[in-house]
């Protein structure tokens, strides 16, 4: 019973969608997309060529010599020929036509990457336009891999990004990432191939800071902390690499850090502003990060009444307090390592008290020439050369020798 009704209704309904198109194709636009230098001819619907037609652009009036018969011809087009283009019978207000006129290019190559900045979940592609195209582009992407195609979601809030979640880690077969581009006037394609290796890029270390080390005229420590995007740092450790310059100087120095989170700079300029950054690189495999956001600190600075106050009060404290012994600390001084000067000697025992925070202030600063640690090794080239590790505080790590508990005469 029901059937007979409903295809009725369909009958209905499809006569009065197609006379709703007809009736509205007569009022909407139309949209005609053009090349950029390129002569466009368009034509007043369905009007005789020989009519007398007047066209106007964005509601304003076109003179006559850009008519042959009823038809518009705009020569060499450029952007700002783009608009509302309508067509009327006669000198009358009676509309014939209208259209959309877009000028724009074909695609060309689009610019296509890939990397994981989240090794081993997986990684993502990333595309833009090298030149606009002006017009409405669309995006298709394939990705190859052991000859079975991977999907590739769209990223939601990122446009033009898509993810792929590894489904065999450690492979040894390529990727092939294909990226075509589509619009009203052309496509062009893109295709790269590379390594699961190859795309590993972690993001930069994140919450870098820099502070002065309290009674250190040349030393700042510098903390860090792996980039959030990073998921598994204990199967997948970082290395970091650090460089730091005195805003004056042109020319960074280089540390690479085999671990940890965490350097002191040994051998900063006294009172000078730092600049400092930091990058991070999987241990064994890819390309080390984009250098983490600059930060900036200068070395604690000494205020000379001040200076004098501490050496009294530290003398005897030093003398009668052997419970503290253990942080006169020296070690075996290599022919490399430079004779720091002296606010420098201070530095290795000023650093371990202060990290403790329980060892009083006056009876640090009453003990000159104390060897300072080791510098970091420093790094010519870039990332690569051997890993230096932070200096300790552990006692085992240095002979403790009686001499330097002596206050100064
Ligand atoms: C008008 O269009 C016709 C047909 O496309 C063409 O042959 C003629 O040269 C055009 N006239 C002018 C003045 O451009
Ligand atoms: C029509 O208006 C648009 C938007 O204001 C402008 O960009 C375009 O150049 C205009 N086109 C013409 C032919 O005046
Ligand atoms: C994208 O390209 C692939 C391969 O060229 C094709 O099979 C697929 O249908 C295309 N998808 C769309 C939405 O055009």
């Amino acid at each position: 019973m029901a059937y007979p009704v409903s295809a009725a209704c369909y009958v209905v309904l499809a006569a009065v969608v197609v006379v709703y198109a007809q009736r509205h194709s007569q009022q909407e636009s139309h949209i005609h997309y053009a090349q950029l230098g390129t002569d466009v001819t368009l034509q007043c619907g369905s009007v005789d060529r020989d009519a007398a037609v007047t066209w106007t652009a964005n509601s304003t009036d076109l003179d006559a010599s850009h008519l042959n018969g009823s038809r518009l011809v705009l020569r060499n087009v450029d952007l700002s020929h783009s608009g509302q283009y309508s067509c009327y019978e006669g000198s009358s207000w009676h509309l014939k036509y209208r259209v959309n006129l877009k000028v724009g290019t074909p695609p060309k190559e689009p610019a296509l990457m890939c990397r994981s900045n989240n090794y081993p979940s997986g990684f993502y592609c990333s595309w833009h336009m090298p030149i606009p195209t002006y017009i409405p582009d669309t995006f298709n992407i394939t990705v190859m891999h052991d000859s079975k195609e991977i999907v590739c979601d769209m990223d939601v809030s990122l446009k033009n990004r898509c993810y792929i979640r590894y489904l065999h880690l450690f492979s040894s077969k390529k990727y092939k990432v294909t990226l075509t581009v589509t619009n009203a006037l052309g496509s062009s394609s893109t295709s790269i191939s590379f390594d699961e290796f190859a795309i590993v890029k972690p993001d930069p270390p994140e919450n870098v800071v820099a502070k002065p080390i309290p009674n250190n005229a040349r030393r700042l420590l510098v903390t860090w902390q792996y980039p959030s995007s990073w998921p598994d740092p204990d199967s997948f450790p970082l290395k970091f690499f650090l460089r730091y310059r005195p805003l004056i100087i042109d020319q960074w120095q280089h540390v690479e850090l085999s671990d940890g989170t965490t350097h002191i700079i040994t051998d900063a300029y006294a009172g000078k502003e730092y600049i400092i950054q930091v990058a991070a690189k999987d241990n064994e495999i890819g390309t080390w990060s984009d250098w983490s956001v600059a930060v900036h600190a200068t070395p604690w600075t000494e205020e000379p009444k001040h200076l004098t106050t501490e050496a009294q009060g530290a003398e005897t404290t030093t003398a009668s307090t052997s419970a503290f012994h253990p942080l006169y600390l020296t070690r075996p001084r290599s022919p490399a390592e430079e004779v720091p000067d002296s606010p420098e000697r201070l530095s290795l025992l000023l650093f371990c008290t202060w990290s403790e925070g329980r060892v009083p202030f006056l009876f640090i600063a009453a003990l000159p020439g104390r060897p300072s640690p080791p510098p970091k090794k420093k790094v010519q080239g870039g990332p690569g050369s051997p890993p230096a590790r932070p200096p300790t505080c552990h006692p085992t790590n240095y002979k403790l020798s009686r001499n330097f508990a002596k206050p100064p005469d």
